[in-house]
């Protein structure tokens, strides 16, 4: 049967109770990790890594969909306000039966420890760049990227937009401003890599009110914030922005 074009209510995932949310985020990075999986098409890999892997959001869903005999390396540096995500994710693969087919690593992307040159194929990241704000800080895990990747290996990127999914929630995410994909562009290319594509990830949930308060709590918006918004989150919700997914070779 012909697949159409996705309805729109099928790329808006609906969170409005604070019971809704984790099943909400379950999908959203399950979509993403098909996203991901179909991106790297047809191509024959071993070894896929991915930086900036947190809590395993994207690590999980992405495995499951992965062949078995893909072999996973997630680095984080898991410190700071990520502190002890690394370990949760140990935990969560021990839950899934997953443990064996990853390698986790506690380290910076910008000088990746244990990895041999030319020893990966794939290398992916999920709302990592927008961690590395100065072109110092991304160039850096940039040339990482090349030195560990295979000729020919891939890279995809994912981070948010830095245009929202709903006006006016332009200014409510602590990301923004992350890269915009013609900047990714030119400082992808200036490092080596080419064959840049972009695409748009249109998946994102709404929030409804309690769930809008903790994600954005989450985000870093102050009290003061939340006081000044708190009869348009609940009256609207929020909105998470779209995706941007950049890919490129070396
Ligand atoms: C916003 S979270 C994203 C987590 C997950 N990839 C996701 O899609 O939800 C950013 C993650 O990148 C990690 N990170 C930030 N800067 C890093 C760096 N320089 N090297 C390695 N990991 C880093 C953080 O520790 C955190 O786990």
């Amino acid at each position: 049967m012909e697949k159409g074009p996705p309805r729109l209510s099928d790329l808006k995932i609906v969170a409005s109770r604070p019971s809704d949310l984790s099943k909400a985020w379950a999908r959203y990075y399950d979509r993403l990790a098909a996203r991901f999986v179909e991106q790297i098409d047809r191509r024959r890999f071993n070894v896929i890594l991915e930086a900036g892997c947190g809590k395993g959001q994207l690590t999980i869903p992405l495995l499951r969909r992965l062949p078995r005999n893909v072999k996973m390396i997630a680095i984080d540096s898991s410190k700071g306000p990520y502190a002890g995500w690394l370990k949760e994710l140990s935990q969560k693969l021990q839950t899934a039966r997953l443990e064996k087919r990853v390698q986790p690593i506690k380290s910076d992307a910008r000088r990746i420890r244990g990895i041999e040159d030319e020893s990966v194929d794939i290398v992916v990241s999920n709302e990592l760049l927008c961690d590395l704000p100065y072109d110092s800080q991304l160039e850096k895990a940039l040339t990482e990227f090349y030195r560990i990747l295979r000729p020919g290996g891939l890279m995809i990127h994912g981070e948010w937009s830095s245009s929202p999914a709903a006006e006016p929630q332009a200014f409510l995410v602590k990301h923004w401003p992350s890269w915009t994909p013609d900047q990714l562009f030119s400082i992808m290319r200036k490092n080596g890599f080419h064959d840049f594509r972009v695409t748009y990830f249109e998946t994102t949930i709404h929030f409804g009110y309690e769930n809008a308060l903790e994600e954005l709590q989450t985000w870093g918006a102050t009290e003061k914030f939340l006081r000044h918004n708190d009869e348009m989150l609940k009256r609207e919700g929020i909105e998470l922005p779209y995706e941007h997914i950049v890919q490129c070779e070396k």
